[in-house]
């Protein structure tokens, strides 16, 4: 619409150009370009596609939410404050990043390697000196000993901290590292899913794998709440566990396995591919979606879930940002367009009378 109204108020000037040379050629030139400029415009509409532009079928459901590591920008990421303030948003699951201790306890920590517990613990001032860079450095009682949330209210990751009430504040600071076990429990007790990451599991000296399935297997949590993400050590894992849903973080193996869930970046999938895998009832979760206009364009495109830090934000949102059905959007713009002609041709015919008024009193 603001390229159409530009285009008008600019035509004015075109018709100035037009009627005031002299030279057929130019005239033509002029005439040629400014036309092609205007259909090129006035068609534009037709190139422009949004999953939110939509035939008046209904909208399909809103997306669950997945909290990622929790609620991060509610309390310190994947720490049992986080989850349990994900619970408040209703989340249908946890997402989370399991590694195992030096006495294969598994816990939940997202850094490996080089930043291993340094962004999110005190590791460098509880054990000073040690350069730990690896999750089997600490056992679980060890690991036990650090904080894992004032890293959160010094360095405000989400700029959200301010946003805590005083208690909050306090609980915040008072986190430690959970095991598995422990959100298997909170989620037991929420009805909620558990999906992670297992960080070391291509290391092919421990088999990270054993532990976490006889961890879930223990904490008696339904086995249909388990979202099976790590890869490697899948077929195994369907033996001792045939009842956990196994979700693939590509299309290819999820269609050489047979299975239905999806689990990608949300850049990953054009809002046409969305729209086809729901349409073979194949569960589509997208990581990690903050903003809402991009849940509300998920959102038409029929996403089943989505993996987000702003849970809280989410929550709230009753509908997409803005839908449209195709016919009112034809309409809209084919009425600009033909109000903009009509325009066009009254500056046009305005121009003319102008420049033969200049050019009689230029002869007398
Ligand atoms: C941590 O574990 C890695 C891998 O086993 C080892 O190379 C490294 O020396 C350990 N670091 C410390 C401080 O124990
Ligand atoms: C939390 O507070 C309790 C009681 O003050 C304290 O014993 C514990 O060490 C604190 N935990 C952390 C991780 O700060
Ligand atoms: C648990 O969640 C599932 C959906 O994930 C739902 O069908 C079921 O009714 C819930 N059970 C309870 C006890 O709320
Ligand atoms: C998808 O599920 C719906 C309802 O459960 C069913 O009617 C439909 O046939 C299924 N579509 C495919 C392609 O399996």
């Amino acid at each position: 619409m603001g390229g159409v109204g530009a285009l008008t108020l600019v035509s004015w000037l075109v018709f100035q150009g037009f009627h005031r040379s002299r030279r057929v050629a130019s005239k033509i030139l002029i005439m040629v370009v400014f036309a092609g400029v205007s259909v090129a415009m006035f068609l534009s509409p037709i190139l422009i596609q949004s999953p939110c532009l939509m035939e008046e079928k209904p909208l399909p459901t809103k997306p669950a939410l997945f909290g990622h590591r929790g609620a991060p920008m509610l309390a310190p990421e994947n720490t049992l404050m986080s989850f349990r303030r994900s619970v408040g948003c209703n989340v249908t699951a946890f997402e989370t990043d399991v590694q195992l201790s030096k006495d294969r306890v598994p816990y939940l920590m997202h850094d490996n390697n080089n930043h291993f517990l340094r962004r999110t613990t005190d590791v460098l001032q509880k054990f000073p000196g040690k350069d730990f860079n690896h999750s089997t450095n600490l056992t679980w009682e060890e690991l036990q000993e650090l904080n894992a949330g004032e890293w959160f209210l010094k360095t405000d990751p989400f700029h959200s901290v301010s946003q805590l009430s005083e208690q909050e504040k306090k609980t915040a600071g008072n986190q430690s590292v959970p095991s598995l076990l422990q959100l298997l429990d909170l989620a037991k007790t929420h009805n909620t899913s558990v999906i992670f990451d297992l960080k070391n599991d291509d290391n092919n000296d421990t088999n990270d794998t054993n532990e976490t399935v006889k961890t879930i297997l223990n904490s008696g949590i339904p086995h249909d709440k388990i979202l099976w993400l790590p890869p490697k050590h899948r077929e195994d894992v369907k033996k001792v566990a045939p009842g956990f849903k196994h979700v693939y973080s590509n299309v290819a193996d999820m269609n050489r396995d047979g299975a239905d869930h999806l689990n990608v970046k949300y850049s990953a999938l054009s809002t046409t591919e969305i729209r086809e895998l729901r349409n073979r009832n194949v569960s589509v979760n997208l990581w990690v979606v903050n903003e809402p206009w991009l849940f509300s364009l998920l959102w038409c495109s029929g996403a089943s879930s989505v993996t987000t830090n702003a849970c809280s934000i989410l929550q709230d949102k009753n509908q997409p940002d803005w839908t449209m059905g195709l016919d009112t959007y034809r309409c809209i713009w084919i009425t600009v367009d033909l109000g903009s002609l009509l325009i066009m041709f009254t500056l046009f015919i305005l121009q003319r009378r102008k420049e033969r008024h200049r050019f009689s009193a230029l002869a007398s």
